[in-house]
């Protein structure tokens, strides 16, 4: 009992001369004095211990032994909290902070979006449709007919051959599905991933992606789809940009023609982009074929419209001179974050 008391005596000794200013000299003493294997917990285990006749005086002991460690933390707490304030006014929050790498927009999303905007602004809207389609929609709807080289095994991918299911090989089947549900006017265009079957090379991939619009109203002209064609090309590159104008041939437009643009890469002096002629094709386009109008019920003699379709690869490789397809879907970092912070 004597010896108890004695032990206690040595221990607030000690606790007073404990100097904590550290959250870890802190939790240090916590668990050395008030944990469940600490001291406290083992002096009051000799209460057991105790002959019955000292047991009230000695638990007065030791509930003033408690309250005197519990004290002496309280009281150290404050002091490193208080270090901690102190630590955290002279503390620069002014100063920039470590660099977190943040991930980009694809160059594709990129110029898609340029893209669309632009034709926002003229009042298109945006359709899309399934990448998987069926022949009608794809190929037969468009005017292209049952031995049109388009539909070889060559070009396109079948899931299915009879019925045919096949990936769409342009978003004109999102034309496709816009006539089918929508009366004139319709103002759309139809952005979206499409496949053909091709050996994947710094030129050519199994997939790629399409912007395609379509405009059906009274009396639209050949003059509305260049005017239009040109307004986007000044958007898209700037005003010193030249344009012309081919004829083509498309089995859903009548006329057909396809655009050039001056080459972006070489100021049309002359590179392998537009294989030393100056001028690089960035589009298909013509007036809405009036069989296609017809397939979906559009009176031919009271509509008409034009059409065009564009890659967002050949954009993109203007815009922003890739020379390689195949970095689209390489996803190398090392190309992918020189379009940081681009929108
Ligand atoms: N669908 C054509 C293609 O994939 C592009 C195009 C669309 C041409 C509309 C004319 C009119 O090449």
């Amino acid at each position: 009992m004597e010896a108890l008391l004695q032990q206690i005596e040595k221990y607030k000794q000690e606790i007073t001369e404990v100097e904590a200013t550290t959250a870890e000299a802190l939790e240090t003493f916590r668990i050395q004095w008030l944990g469940t294997k600490g001291t406290l917990k083992n002096v009051m285990g000799e209460m057991k211990n105790v002959p019955n006749e000292h047991k009230r005086a000695f638990g007065q002991v030791l509930n003033e032994f408690k309250l005197f460690v519990e004290a002496k933390f309280e009281s150290l707490q404050q002091a490193t909290g208080g270090a901690d304030n102190a630590a955290e006014k002279t503390f620069d929050w002014s100063l920039p902070s470590s660099f977190v790498p943040v991930g980009t927009r694809h160059p594709l999303t990129i110029v898609r979006n340029q893209i669309v905007s632009i034709f926002k602004t003229l009042g298109f809207a945006i359709a899309e449709g399934p990448e998987m389609e069926d022949d009608w929609h794809n190929f037969g709807a468009m005017n292209l007919p049952e031995d049109h080289p388009a539909r070889d095994m060559q070009d396109t991918f079948y899931i299915n051959q009879n019925p045919a299911w096949l990936l769409r090989t342009h978003t004109s089947s999102v034309q496709a599905r816009v006539m089918e549900n929508q009366k004139p006017p319709i103002r759309v265009i139809c952005p979206g991933r499409v496949y053909r079957n091709e050996t994947i090379s710094a030129r050519a991939h199994c997939f790629f992606h399409q912007i395609e619009g379509l405009y059906i109203d009274e009396n639209v002209s050949f003059a509305d789809l260049k005017q239009t064609l040109y307004f986007f090309v000044q958007e898209m590159f700037g005003k010193g940009v030249q344009v012309r104008f081919r004829p083509s041939y498309f089995p859903f437009t009548e006329p057909s023609a396809e655009m050039d643009i001056s080459c972006l890469i070489c100021d049309s002096k002359g590179c392998n982009v537009c294989k030393h002629t100056g001028w690089v094709e960035i589009l298909g386009s013509g007036m809405v074929h009036p069989k296609v109008l017809e397939n979906f019920g559009i009176d031919s003699t009271k509509y008409t419209g034009f059409a065009f379709g564009m890659g967002v690869e050949r954009i993109c490789q203007l815009k922003y001179q890739v020379n390689d397809l195949r970095l689209y879907s390489q996803n190398d970092v090392r190309f992918l974050k020189q379009f940081t912070g681009a929108m």
